[in-house]
């Protein structure tokens, strides 16, 4: 192989390895979720979460999300990185969005997170938690 050749071999070895590590599987209690899943819990997310969380997970106040506005209480927190979704297990998380918020029984400390099991299936829940799982670390 003359250098020139090797050398692009090797370009392209990094490269590759720098797109498989972007697409690192995400899994929802134990179970892998493909493209497809995630792409569907997107636009359940868009649906039913966005006009309080964010069309992209930036919360309810995005200039001080994880604080308290004018009225006292608490909007819907971000689910990228400035807020702290990824701290929870994800049976915790389904359960949240099955049962509701601490919100319900606090209703003058926080806006309200309402339960959605009447509106949607674990499995839609799941799908929904393996997309904030690909922005969760996010920073912008
Ligand atoms: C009507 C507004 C509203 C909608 C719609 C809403 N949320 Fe919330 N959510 C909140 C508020 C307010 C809180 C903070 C108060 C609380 O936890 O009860 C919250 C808290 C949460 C939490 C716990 C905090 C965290 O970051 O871990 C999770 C998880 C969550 N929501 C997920 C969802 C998902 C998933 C959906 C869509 C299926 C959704 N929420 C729809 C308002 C909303």
């Amino acid at each position: 192989m003359s250098l020139k050749a090797s050398v692009l071999t090797g370009l392209l070895c990094v490269l590759l390895v720098g797109c498989g590590s972007q697409s690192a599987t995400i899994t929802v209690s134990g179970v892998v979720f493909d493209e497809a899943q995630i792409a569907q819990g997107q636009q359940l997310y868009g649906q039913y979460c966005a006009s309080c969380h964010g069309a992209a997970g930036e919360g309810q106040f995005p200039d001080f999300p994880l604080l308290p506005d004018e009225t006292g209480r608490f909007g819907a927190p971000p689910h990228n990185g400035h807020g702290h979704t990824s701290h929870h297990p994800d049976n915790w998380l389904i359960d949240y969005v099955r049962n509701g918020g601490i919100s319900l029984r606090n209703p003058e400390l926080y806006y309200p997170m309402p339960a959605f099991d009447d509106q949607l299936s674990d499995e839609q829940i799941a799908q929904i938690i393996a997309y904030i799982k690909t922005i969760w670390h996010e920073s912008p």
